[in-house]
């Protein structure tokens, strides 16, 4: 009796507490829309198109076109708000010039690329992803927000979402590889870590989902181009990212450059009202991509003033950089082309964000000094930064228990990326230092102490391609060219490699080989590099080959000749620290690669989670009339999911509590994994279905879940995965979310290509 009346003093208090969240919630939005109401009473049509208007003054120059009469606009009301200026001097100083002297004051908005950190920079997002830590991942943005808020930043273009399958585009070091359930996992935490739970905190910024959408399957790799999907494919491979950010309550969207069902995304009506605002019920502001107006008049849809009234009619609300709204929406609107109502809408949808950063109530909020001096790259957000990179590199290969290193002897550093400051950050790292940034050099020092004699030879250039060179050095020079010639540095280099007793090769790309603009069709080592590998290989001494890379390269050759592979990406600024960690054996490598690296260049795309044919080729058939290659397999040369640790784990099979789910119901599958050998190390357990019978084709196979556990030596754990319908749902050919009863087949293991497997039935 006592417990019962417990219970419900309990509950009521919990229905007051909601009760109260919610008319709090109310009220706030009550307050917002009437301040917004009586701010655009005032305004003119002018002016309201002048919140639709994103400027870049130069300064961190992200595209090919810098605005012009920056400050008249801004004092004619002709700016809703600008980016590429941090620094809380240069923000308060514009931001003065929109409150002192404009018409009706209206604060703007500051954005800039914060992509995986701000000052203090953390792996570029392929390399987060590896790590699979979604609470990793959410501080990573939770500390690039208090450093972007603390440099003048209310609005950060982050975190990029695009599924990519095709490492011949640059990009897909942005994103989170291939898959859209984990893709989905970390859009999620990407969002909660940058906007908190409150977006008035002068330590929370609006976060912006890109690129929408499905610029990843750009044809062939090449950036900007052509993207052309079936509707099925979209929604059930592509499109989750971008929805686990809006569900994530995102407060902007950006539209992508490429055409979707021939129109581009930002002029395209299904896209941006139908699907984001109708379909998922989208409540924030959407801003086009640099110039991605303006383009479509290449693109073929008409004029300047053409593809701005395509635009806002397609439900854009900001025009980053075109400037084609400010100079035509008032025409258009007299013309009847675009109603006053589709400007009003866009233009509250912008006074909405500005009033939940608080910019209203404070518009210098995010303009403080002293937070300047003390939250940009301090101590502990080194410390992070540090930890965060040592999670994301992955073991490929290690042969004879090459690595760990010890903390003795001499170790012969070579490569024209072992002391490099210069593209440890990678790409987009705007607001980074690459003078800051630790190299692996500079780091193995700091882990292996006096003990370890180092001997370093560069080796190689990057790349000694004339043409590739200036093309990757427009911002600087990453790739530099030594007066040696690449003969005289391998000779100088086996030399150097001679007199060791472990050679570290610290090989790959400039930072610039990948990001925007940088599709490339060669993914391999560069020749001088190869060259270089090569001759090491050939001194006997055994080689550790660490990798610096923004996309799954081609490593074939690697693979089968060199003992050891340890894949750092970019590991930002305390990346040589990180990696000396790692080689070391201060911490054993855990990470696992999101994104399949192909064998060769021929297989792409390549990716886990694809369909079935009607000629599948298994290992040992007839190879005659079979869905294969004549002269390289199928697989990639490590699948999504795959990456190594210093010690061992095994498997032992499937078990199901139950070979029947029921709708409304649930199962587990359970496995056990035993630590095998003799260190402790962190596994990343993979769960995967495949729907064998559906009404369309499907995958065969689909990442459902992951646990990360711990295990010493001997070790073993149970690990556990309940299954529901919910899990087995997807798109059909009607667009309907759903789910097909009949057989299933449930994976776990330790990457998507070796796996146990068992099978249940879905009632
Ligand atoms: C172009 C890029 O595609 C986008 O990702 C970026 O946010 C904008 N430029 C602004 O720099």
């Amino acid at each position: 009796m006592r417990n019962a009346r417990k219970c419900l003093i309990a509950f009521l208090i919990i229905c007051s507490f909601t009760a109260n969240a919610q008319s709090q919630t109310q009220s706030d939005s009550y307050r917002m829309n009437d301040f917004i109401n009586n701010l655009m009473k005032k305004m003119t049509l002018e002016e309201k198109i002048g919140q639709l208007n994103l400027l870049t003054p130069g300064g961190t120059v992200t595209g090919s076109v810098v605005s012009k009469d920056v400050d008249d606009k801004i004092r004619n009301g002709q700016v809703g708000g600008l980016f590429g200026i941090t620094g809380a001097d240069k923000i308060r100083r514009a931001q003065e010039i929109a409150v002192k002297s404009s018409r009706l004051h209206i604060p703007l908005i500051f954005g800039l690329d914060v992509i995986h950190g701000h000052r203090t920079i953390f792996p570029i997002p392929l390399g987060l992803s590896a790590s699979w830590d979604t609470a990793l991942i959410r501080k990573s943005a939770r500390i690039a927000a208090n450093e972007a808020t603390a440099d003048g930043l209310s609005w950060v273009y982050s975190p990029m979402v695009d599924i990519a399958r095709d490492p011949r585009w640059g990009r897909i070091a942005e994103g989170s590889g291939e898959d859209p359930f984990l893709g989905s996992q970390i859009s999620k935490v990407m969002v909660e870590g940058y906007q908190g739970n409150d977006l008035s905190k002068d330590n929370t910024v609006m976060a912006c989902v890109k690129h929408f959408a499905l610029y990843g399957a750009a044809e062939a790799g090449r950036e900007y181009n052509t993207v052309d999907m079936s509707r099925v494919k979209m929604y059930n491979e592509y499109l989750a990212p971008y929805k686990a950010a809006v569900d994530a309550g995102a407060g902007s969207v950006m539209t992508s450059f490429n055409t979707i069902d021939g129109i581009p995304a930002s002029g395209n009506k299904w896209l941006l009202t139908d699907l984001l605002r109708k379909q998922w019920g989208f409540k924030g502001l959407v801003v086009s991509d640099y110039t991605s107006i303006s383009e479509m008049v290449n693109h073929g849809m008409g004029d300047d003033k053409k593809v701005a009234e395509l635009s806002l009619n397609a439900g854009m609300d900001m025009d980053m950089v075109s400037e084609d709204i400010l100079k035509y929406a008032a025409q258009l609107v007299k013309e009847g082309k675009v109603s006053a109502k589709t400007i009003d809408d866009a233009c509250r949808r912008i006074l909405e964000a500005k009033y939940k950063l608080g910019l209203f109530q404070d518009p210098y909020r995010y303009c403080n000094e002293e937070r300047e001096k003390t939250e940009l790259m301090s101590d502990a957000n080194l410390k992070a930064a540090r930890e965060i990179a040592e999670r994301c590199f992955v073991l490929l290969k290690n042969n004879n228990g090459v690595l760990p290193l010890k903390k003795s002897g001499t170790i012969a550093l070579i490569g024209p990326l072992a002391d490099n400051k210069r593209n440890m950050l990678g790409t987009w790292s705007v607001s980074g230092d690459p003078e800051k940034s630790v190299t692996i050099m500079q780091g193995i020092k700091n882990v292996a102490g006096d003990n370890v004699n180092i001997l370093y030879a560069k080796g190689a250039n990057i790349s000694d391609d004339t043409f590739l060179i200036k093309r990757v050095n427009v911002f600087g020079e990453e790739i530099s060219v030594d007066k040696k010639s690449p003969e005289e540095m391998i000779n100088e280099a086996v030399e150097t490699a001679n007199k060791a007793d472990v050679v570290v090769a610290v090989l790959g790309e400039a930072a610039d080989m990948t990001g925007e603009s940088s599709s490339m069709t060669h993914i391999g080592l560069q020749p001088g590099q190869k060259n270089l590998l090569k001759a090491l290989v050939k001194t006997g001494k055994p080689v550790v080959l660490v990798l610096m890379n923004g996309r799954p390269m081609t490593l074939t050759w690697e693979d089968e000749h060199v003992p050891a592979i340890l894949d750092t990406w970019f590991g930002g600024t305390e990346a040589g620290n990180a990696i000396a960690d790692v080689l070391f054996g201060d911490y054993n490598p855990s990470g696992k690669i999101t994104a399949s690296f192909p064998g060769n260049v021929g297989q792409i795309p390549i990716y886990y989670n694809h369909l079935n044919t009607g000629r599948p080729y298994h290992p040992g058939d007839s190879p005659k009339f079979k869905s294969d290659y004549l002269d390289a397999p199928n697989t990639p040369l490590y699948p999504f999911g795959y990456g190594l640790s210093y010690t061992t784990f095994s498997y032992g099979d499937v078990s199901l509590n139950s070979k029947i789910l029921k709708p409304g119901g649930k199962i587990t599958a359970s496995v056990n994994v035993t630590n095998t050998g003799t260190r402790s190390g962190k596994e990343t357990v993979q769960l995967y279905t495949r729907q064998m019978v559906g009404s369309i084709a499907r995958p065969v196979k689909e990442l459902k879940g992951f646990q990360q556990i711990i295990l010493q030596p001997g070790e073993t754990k149970k690990v556990s995965f309940d299954i529901s319908v919910n899990d087995l749902k997807f798109y059909n050919s009607d667009l309907k979310y759903v789910y097909e009863p009949g057989a299933f087949k449930v994976f776990i293991g330790t990457n998507s290509a070796d796996v146990k497997e068992a099978d249940f039935t879905l009632k």
